[in-house]
């Protein structure tokens, strides 16, 4: 029975034998033995082989070379090195795969852009493995942040016939011909209309807030944005919590300690990982996340955001302009987190014009419950609001947003029979990976990233 890496470094005891498979990242040989380093991505650390040149399967030993596959047995014992733990003394060696000369991960140090275009072999460089070893326990984390509060997990469909957002930047999902002469028609298309890739789960997710309270959903979304930017995707995961009986203050409240959450259990759960990106992808990494977990955060109404940055323009210089009624780009949202409170922060109170139909208007007639949650180095993690519960009210907006009434009369169902107030927001999954690695772009944190004019593999 072969042991995990992870398992076999954790040991607190000696083993007279223990079986170990791996990628071997380097090889020494010496008169008398060969080192081996063994890999086998279940953690950041390499194990330690000593193959003896006495071994019957030593010319096996001899062709492991970068990259090449392994099965060893061997005694467990402490290492005479000062890096690790223990090592192995093999009592056997097998080859199992041979590793060519040509295999691009023979030197260390290749450029981000260079393993992109490696994205099958990149998992087995130290960053990369610990990157989507990260990102499994922060998917983790979520479920267990979201079961242990008792909300329940929906799966929203994937194909779908409505735009939550409103604009328009969504995928066709069709079987009609687009090469064909004849004139095509939605009710000939498969699903009798026109579908799409889902760009959000919210609206069916409030469907079943308004039945079960609490719900979150968890899955793939896709923008056909063209934004060609280091924190886009087309294609990303977003995590959509909603909550019925619940405000702005509320939604708010969940959004903030959800990060410090997801954030504290990380720092509990990765800390190799998370030690080695402070180490080599961003110096004040770990200091930046203790800081999250450690500090309140910030919370302002838009109207307070855009003086703080109309003032902060005599000083700063920012791309583009700043003014009420204009959406934050993320140089202002940067500025805010990073510069200004250097804490989280939760903008609130959106101007009505720039936020989409199902927001809940306030009061004052101009702005609407809304809210993005901003971290330091990513800018927008989370964007979210209460929801439009008075019928009346959100029909008005509708005409405003020249949305069809007759395309949207589940939703305004909801509103018909026993409406409540409600709210919920959307974390992407990338950003969040993002924020807690240090990685800069989003490309390196999705295992086969799809960007505009890119979708290899
Ligand atoms: O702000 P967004 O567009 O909000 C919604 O979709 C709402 N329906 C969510 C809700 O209230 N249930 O997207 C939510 C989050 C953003 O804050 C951002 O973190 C992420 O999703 N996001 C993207 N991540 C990667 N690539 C993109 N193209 C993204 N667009 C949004
Ligand atoms: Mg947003």
């Amino acid at each position: 029975m072969r042991t995990l890496i992870q398992t076999v470094l954790r040991r607190e005891e000696p083993l007279d034998e223990i079986q170990v498979a791996g990628w071997v990242r380097t090889r020494r040989d010496s008169k008398e033995f060969s080192f081996l380093e063994l890999n086998d991505g279940s953690c950041l650390q390499n194990v330690q082989i000593i193959a003896d040149a006495t071994l019957s399967t030593y010319d096996q030993v001899q062709k492991l070379s970068t990259g090449a596959s392994a099965a060893v047995t061997g005694k467990l014992v402490p290492s005479q090195g000062r890096n690790q733990k223990w090592e192995i003394l093999a009592t056997e060696v097998r080859l199992l795969g041979e590793c060519p000369d040509d295999y691009p991960l023979q030197k260390k140090g290749h450029s981000r852009e260079f393993l992109r275009g490696i994205a099958h072999l990149r998992p087995r460089t130290n960053l990369f493995g610990a990157v989507f070893r990260v990102r499994s326990r922060l998917a983790y984390a979520v479920h267990q942040f979201f079961q242990d509060l008792h909300f329940v997990y929906i799966h929203t469909p994937i194909v779908t016939a409505s735009d939550c957002e409103g604009a328009g930047e969504m995928f066709r999902v069709t079987t009609l011909d687009p090469h064909s002469d004849k004139p095509q028609k939605d009710e000939n298309d498969f699903f009798g209309r026109p579908t799409y890739l889902t760009v959000s789960g919210q609206l069916e997710g409030e469907t079943f807030a308004s039945a079960l309270s609490n719900i979150y959903t968890f899955g793939p979304t896709f923008r056909a944005e063209n934004s060609n930017t280091s924190r886009h995707a087309s294609e990303f995961w977003m995590i959509e919590p909603e909550m019925a009986f619940c405000d702005l203050q509320g939604d708010m409240q969940l959004a903030e300690e959800m990060v410090r959450y997801l954030v504290e259990d990380c720092l509990s759960h990765c800390e190799d990982d998370l030690k080695f990106f402070n180490r080599f992808v961003d110096k004040g990494l770990l200091d930046r996340l203790r800081n999250v977990v450690g500090n309140p955060f910030t919370r302002l109404p838009y109207t307070e955001a855009v003086e703080i940055l109309e003032k902060a323009k005599a000083k700063t210089k920012f791309e583009y302009p700043v003014e009420y009624g204009l959406n934050l780009q993320s140089e202002h949202e940067r500025y805010l987190t990073e510069t200004h409170f250097k804490t989280p922060v939760t903008v609130c109170d959106y101007p009505k014009e720039i936020k989409p139909f199902y927001m809940r208007r306030n009061d004052d007639g101009k702005t609407v419950a809304a809210m993005d949650l901003l971290v330091p180095g990513i800018g927008e993690l989370v964007g979210g609001s209460q929801r439009e519960e008075r019928l009346a009210v959100l029909e008005g907006t509708m005409k405003e947003h020249d949305l069809s009434m007759e395309d949207y009369w589940w939703y305004r169902d909801l509103r018909k029979f026993g409406s409540v107030p409600h709210a919920g927001f959307g974390l992407g999954f990338e950003r969040l990976i993002m924020f807690v690695t240090g990685v800069s772009n989003i490309r390196d944190v999705i295992p086969y990233p799809r960007t505009p004019g890119s979708a290899d593999f």
